[in-house]
């Protein structure tokens, strides 16, 4: 699939691109390209951003400039999904981060500080999202939050299986993750619970189901 992300700090999506799991699929599974809105403005000086009307703290992204913006990454012809991150939006779950990845094609449009001219949310996009109820400075964390949830789910971007199981996943019924132990098996009289040195798979497998049944119904 192909992730477009339209930015004013393109470069903060750097970090992200070198680790797993967008690393493993850039270039495969996942083409990204990152947009700054600045590159394609009409206005001088590379302004992207304006005062509210009607007063106010903070600058609003303007809708003009985002119209060009996705007028020179697409013409006519934009992705069947352009997505404004905001506070607003419907709120980011495990069922809306499978159905976007099972998109061909993505824009994924962030702002900084009071956010988009209505205008952008209403006429431009087709979705706006939040990844929950809290307020952040801008737009590229909840960016960042989409690309890596949805990077996930493409194939090649983990370790054979390991996205089966885990939380909110179907094989699980929507639910949460068993608990996980490692080496060593005792620590500061802490144990690992001896069902999981058994050897016994079957109830391995069945205390597991017990414990994402109790975590999820908390
Ligand atoms: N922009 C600022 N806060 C946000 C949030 N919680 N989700 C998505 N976009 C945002």
């Amino acid at each position: 699939m192909r992730i477009d992300v339209f930015t004013q700090v393109p470069h903060a999506f750097a970090w992200l691109t070198e680790q797993r799991p967008l690393a493993a699929v850039l270039g495969g599974e996942l083409e990204l390209r990152l947009f700054n809105y600045r590159d394609s403005t009409p206005l001088r000086s590379g302004q992207v951003d304006d005062d509210p009307y009607g007063g106010g703290a903070g600058m609003v992204l303007r809708v003009d400039v985002v119209a060009a913006a996705l007028e020179a990454a697409y013409g006519d012809s934009p992705p069947a999904r352009v997505v404004a991150l905001t506070p607003q939006g419907r709120q980011l779950d495990q069922a809306l981060v499978e159905e976007l990845a099972r998109e061909p094609e993505l824009a994924l449009l962030s702002s900084r500080f009071e956010g988009f001219d209505e205008r952008i949310v209403e006429h431009l996009c087709t979705d706006a999202v939040s990844i929950g109820p809290y307020v952040l400075s801008g737009g590229e964390l909840p960016a960042m939050v989409l690309l890596d949830a949805v990077s996930r789910r493409l194939p090649g971007a983990l370790a054979e299986g390991s996205g089966e199981h885990e939380s909110f996943s179907a094989a699980l019924d929507g639910g949460l993750e068993y608990p996980h132990y490692t080496r060593p098996a005792e620590f500061r009289g802490w144990a690992v619970p001896d069902v999981l040195l058994s050897g016994n798979h079957a109830t391995i497998a069945a205390w597991r189901r017990e414990q994402s049944r109790a975590r999820s119904a908390r």
